[in-house]
């Protein structure tokens, strides 16, 4: 089982810096997800760890020692990547047999890791294909099945589903998660999508521009998003967020809302504090509620309904309530909010409640 450290790590590419001084702690055996919009250093980062990228400041640790200076090869690390890089010309056998060839491991031992990687990955019937004879997904497995023989301290995992289709990424991401309780070990996954982070992870980070924004396991991001980043990127559709002037009350007023809270809110009167509430915390009321909208589009799925609203000096607001609603577009709506589900966010995008007393 291997622990990797990472502590202050900076990288900068000739004087432009991209990863600002990154401290995180992956624990043995656990399965972390890197997520972060595009750009925002998680091939890098995952590049550090494996030996693939040098390290401009900082350490890395694998079980307590620096390996900084110790070269990709000798790391004991296996990675995949997107872009599978099997080798065309050689069969699924010789592409998963190939690197402990190389380390002149008895065939016998090489054959009983081949066969039982592709047992496990459901490859076996393919194991005298070459690469071009097979669908997408089954290349993706053959490459973590390469992975998967050279019995790596950890794997390291980019964006290994998003060069397959919607639904094959769903049927992977389920034996993703199956092949770690199965095989244990730690393992680095890197996404942009929110939904496998949520999905896959014991703990997700989260980065933004090179810094880690939050880390936490899928439900506390979530239900405790620390600034407004983690609170915007995590869950989908995503929480509405209104930008707000704190009144005498208090209560948040903005365009079409006018938000009471409860006293001992941590707000001041007259500041900007942004509202944050998940389509599902939001109510439909008769009478008074906490914003006035109109509904431009409803999507009735049978199960559930999304609506989405126009409202006075606001953006659109997202509604999603299980079951059926009989509410068509151009209908004036009352929305009321749930004060224990209430997001605030100072001026500066940090946390000043996640949740309030319902008041
Ligand atoms: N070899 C490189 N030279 C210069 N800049 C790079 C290089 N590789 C990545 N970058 C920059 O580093 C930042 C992070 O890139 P990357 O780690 O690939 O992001 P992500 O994987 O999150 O999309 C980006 O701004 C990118 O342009
Ligand atoms: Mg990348």
């Amino acid at each position: 089982m291997t622990e990797i450290r990472l502590e202050t790590i900076r990288k900068a590419y000739g004087d432009v810096e991209v990863i600002h001084g990154v401290d995180l702690e992956v624990r043995s055996g656990e399965f972390v997800v890197f997520v972060g919009p595009s750009g925002c250093g998680k091939s890098t980062l995952l590049r550090i760890i494996a030996g693939l990228e040098d390290i401009t400041s900082g350490s890395l640790k694998i079980d307590g020692t620096e390996v900084n200076h110790v070269t990709a090869a000798d790391r004991g690390l296996s990675m995949v990547f997107q872009s599978y890089a099997l080798y065309p010309h050689m069969t699924v056998y010789k592409n998963m047999a190939f690197g402990l060839e190389n380390s002149r491991m008895p065939k016998a031992e090489i054959d009983a890791r081949v066969r039982e990687a592709a047992a496990m990955l459901q490859i076996t019937d393919y194991l005298n294909r070459r690469p071009k004879a097979l669908s997408g997904g089954q290349r993706q497995r053959v490459a973590i099945g390469r992975a998967i023989v050279r019995e790596p301290r950890a794997f390291l995992f980019d964006e290994p589903l998003s060069n397959l289709d919607a639904e094959l990424r769903v049927t992977m991401r389920k034996e993703l998660a199956a092949l770690h309780a199965k095989i244990g070990g730690t393992m680095i996954y890197v996404t942009h999508d929110q939904i496998e982070a949520m999905t896959l992870a014991d703990r997700i980070v989260v980065l933004q521009k090179g810094r880690i924004e939050q880390v936490g396991k899928p439900l506390e991001l979530y239900n405790r998003p620390q600034n407004l980043f983690v609170a915007g990127f995590i869950g989908s559709p995503r929480m509405n967020l209104i930008e707000t002037t704190v009144t005498e009350g208090p209560a948040l007023v903005s365009g079409a809302a006018r938000i009471a809270l409860p006293p001992g809110a941590p707000v001041t009167p007259g500041a900007s504090v942004t509202a944050g509430f998940r389509p599902e915390h939001l109510d439909i009321v008769e009478g008074d509620g906490d914003i006035a909208v109109t509904v431009t589009f409803a999507e009735q799925l049978g199960g559930e309904t999304y609506l989405y609203c126009a409202a006075e000096g606001l953006p659109q607001i997202t509604v999603h309530r299980p079951g059926q609603l009989p509410v068509e577009k151009g209908q004036a709506l009352s929305l009321r909010l749930d004060r224990k589900q209430l997001h605030l966010f100072d001026a500066d995008g940090q946390v000043l409640a996640n949740g309030l007393a319902n008041g």
